[in-house]
């Protein structure tokens, strides 16, 4: 979870001033922000139009509408890996009651995507991936992947929550059918605000499960005997909607836009290696994510050797260091405003760990 920027905090505080004074007299305002929200998230992901953009509650809520949107035969399976974040999992999972089977494969960091194409087979239906493993940190070719289910007529479904923010990300670069992700990680913005994009066509084929006023074609029309869902993404976002969140989320986008997104990467590559060539130099340190760029984003994880990763964990955190333990290792994740110094601080603090 990211520390959020100063005009993330100022906008939240901005709204509850406001509605502690006003109560409602801004909701045209906020109506306007909300939809300058949606074309700043899709001039970010590359989608063709704000129409494409559906603002949910979290990752999990994203897949989850995508997994029981669509319909299902029994016998059909979906792919993904074991090392995947719960909520990669978990939707796909459910959908054994629908006689739908999850194909499980072991991650080889050798050849990251190697095991997945291989489990794709007739029945498969569905690939699920995330667009960086939150673990390992290593990132997976997307487009690979993607010709691979092109070829097999297999939809394709990235989680790109530790993606989005870090690194530029493209939906139709990355050749997915389907893109969720939540804003609270490489986003800057705040919990509770997640994203879903997915290919036009599918807007009106997945099965809806969620329904209220905000979601029809005429969201102000109360007294209309009959309705229908909008067409556009607006359709998944059924009723009234997360103001501080998305005021939130529209603060931090502004930072990305100003700062943009290729200087964002260029700035977190240099404290990956800043991170990465310190961590190697330390005796019985082995680093986790792999070392070649295109297989990076954000995420540095180690494993110290003799030194037990609780303990390391407890030593970090007690050292003020933001870290969690995963993948067997301790995970790190600068972003691109982290200064050199303090990941010298953290370094360090690696460092006494050993000695002690
Ligand atoms: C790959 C991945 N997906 C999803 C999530 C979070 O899911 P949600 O946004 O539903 O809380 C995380 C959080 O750690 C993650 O690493």
């Amino acid at each position: 979870m990211s520390p959020w920027p100063r005009r993330t905090r100022d906008a939240v505080v901005a709204i509850a001033d406001q509605v502690h004074v006003q109560g409602a007299l801004g909701y045209a305002d906020w109506s306007r922000m909300e939809d300058e929200t949606h074309v700043k998230m899709a001039d970010l992901i590359g989608a063709g139009s704000s129409d494409e953009i559906a603002f949910v509650r979290n990752t999990s809520d994203a897949l989850s509408m995508v997994a029981r949107g669509l319909s299902w035969t029994p016998g059909q399976n979906v792919v993904f890996l074991r090392e995947e974040f719960p909520s990669n999992r978990y939707p796909w999972e459910s959908l054994a009651e629908f006689g739908v089977a999850s194909r499980i494969v072991d991650l080889d960091l050798a050849d990251p995507e190697a095991p997945l194409i291989a489990a794709l087979d007739d029945n498969t239906r569905l690939l699920a991936v995330s667009a960086v493993q939150y673990a390992s940190g290593i990132r997976m070719d997307l487009p690979r992947l993607a010709e691979a289910c092109r070829e097999r007529d297999v939809l394709f479904c990235v989680d790109a929550i530790q993606q989005v923010g870090a690194l530029p990300f493209d939906v139709n670069a990355s050749g997915a059918d389907f893109v969720a992700f939540g804003a609270h990680k490489w986003l800057l913005g705040p919990e509770g605000v997640g994203v879903l994009w997915m290919r036009p066509e599918w807007r009106e084929r997945l099965r809806l499960h969620a329904f209220g006023w905000h979601m029809a074609e005429h969201p102000g029309d109360f007294d209309a005997p009959a309705w229908r869902p909008t067409a556009s993404a607006r359709r998944f976002e059924p009723g009234t909607t997360n103001l501080l969140g998305i005021a939130a989320l529209n603060a931090s986008l502004g930072l990305l836009e100003d700062v943009g997104m290729n200087a964002v990467e260029a700035l977190l590559r240099q404290r990956v290696r800043h991170l990465a060539t310190g961590l190697a130099a330390l005796p019985g340190i082995s680093l986790i994510t792999p070392d070649a760029p295109a297989r990076q984003a954000g995420i540095v994880t180690f494993r110290a050797g003799r030194v037990d990763t609780g303990a390391l964990h407890k030593h970090l955190v007690a050292r003020k260091v933001v870290c969690v333990p995963r993948a067997g290792g301790i995970r790190f994740s600068p972003h691109f405003y982290t200064a050199p110094e303090v990941l010298d601080r953290a370094l360090n603090a690696v460092e006494d760990a050993l000695r002690a």
